[in-house]
């Protein structure tokens, strides 16, 4: 952050309204923050879409009692090892993991990541929380 600046916008009435009824949903007590967080959701956006250097977390869930899938996950992270930082599983209960992933790399690794992740037998779900180094926005 380099200093605070005041700007003045012009738009319609009934946006405005719609703007900061979205606001008050998601909690926010004012309308600075609440542009500058979608500016920057813009921008962490472009980073994935531009293939910059990226940060994130691939989380999964799926099926303890498959052995042969639990080591198979294994090797597919030593492959990225470059783009994984840490790993957490969680044994959510009798017959699920939870496992996080967080990541930092380019947008394509990572993506190639979370994709070969996905399609393996035995997960059940996963989803890619596609966030930001925080250098550039
Ligand atoms: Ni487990």
């Amino acid at each position: 952050m380099t200093g605070l600046v005041r700007f003045g916008i012009s738009t319609e009435k009934d946006l405005l309204a719609k703007f900061d009824r979205l606001m008050n949903d998601r909690g926010y007590t004012n309308r600075s923050k609440a542009f500058s967080d979608l500016v920057r959701q813009e921008l962490v956006k472009r980073e994935w879409t531009e293939g910059k250097e990226v940060a994130g977390a691939i989380i999964m869930i799926y099926d303890h009692h498959k052995r042969e899938l639990v080591n198979k996950l294994m090797d597919i992270q030593h492959d990225f090892n470059k783009v994984i930082m840490s790993t957490q599983h969680i044994h959510l209960d009798h017959d699920n993991c939870l496992e996080i992933v967080a990541i930092k790399g380019t947008a394509v690794e990572v993506q190639k990541l979370a994709d070969i992740l996905k399609s393996v037998r035995g997960v059940k779900h996963t989803t890619l929380g596609m966030s930001s180094t925080g250098k550039h926005i």
